[in-house]
């Protein structure tokens, strides 16, 4: 049966002022990835995604953001349309709360942001956009990886998590590889390393069987 997937993939980006931001390390190959294998297994796909350096895969709704607050309204929008929804976007927890009008100026030796949290999107998918289909989260870890994943599967009430350990250097972020385990309520299933198509056709077949 073909399916609708919805993912979220890719850094956000918290302006600091006009002509700075603050964002993290997220390729976004990982959301690509997921994306281009489930179009590939012939299902559609909106891809909500932060700025990236990435082809976007041919076939695929294809949705950029910069923000988090932009990513949220986009999830809000098309949500209840998918019936399963992979979250592997790294979101910026906070955003500056007041981003000037004006470039800020070194007037001083030392400069303070305040930040302000950002909405929690996947955590927002059960309470607050009312979703009722499968629900992936990801969980990037660098300590307890296990544990940890299953407190997010549970706080943001999620079929799995795919969860790994981001202080290994030759896995992760910016690699084309990863080694994860899918966390579920009662068991965890480690998957062996492997390219992250690989690891997309392995996710989106778990995914399906839910
Ligand atoms: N996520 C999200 N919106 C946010 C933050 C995170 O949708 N504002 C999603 C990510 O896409 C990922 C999962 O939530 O699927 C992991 O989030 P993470 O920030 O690691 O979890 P937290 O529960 O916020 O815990 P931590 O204290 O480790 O940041």
């Amino acid at each position: 049966m073909k399916k609708h997937f919805l993912i979220t993939a890719g850094p956000t980006r918290e302006p600091l002022d006009p002509v700075r931001y603050l964002t993290n390390r997220s390729s976004g190959k990982m959301g690509y990835a997921l994306a281009g294998a489930a179009r590939h297994e012939g299902h559609r796909v909106t891809l909500i995604s932060g700025p990236c350096d990435l082809d976007v895969p041919e076939g695929v709704d294809y949705l950029p953001v910069e923000t988090a607050a932009e990513m949220y309204g986009a999830v809000e929008r098309y949500i209840a349309k998918s019936d399963i929804a992979i979250f592997a976007a790294a979101v910026a927890d906070y955003r500056p709360a007041h981003v000037p009008e004006h470039k800020i100026k070194k007037t001083g030796d030392t400069l303070t942001i305040d930040f302000i949290k950002n909405p929690d999107i996947l955590g927002s998918a059960r309470t607050e956009f009312g979703y009722e289909g499968t629900l992936i989260g990801f969980a990037a870890e660098t300590e307890n990886v296990e544990e940890n994943a299953r407190g997010k599967l549970q706080r943001k009430g999620c079929d799995f998590v795919v969860a790994n350990d981001v202080s290994r250097k030759d896995i992760g972020f910016d690699s084309s590889e990863n080694e994860v385990m899918l966390v579920f309520a009662e068991h965890t299933e480690p998957l062996p390393k492997d390219d992250k198509y690989q690891l997309s056709l392995d996710i989106i077949a778990r995914a399906l069987a839910i």
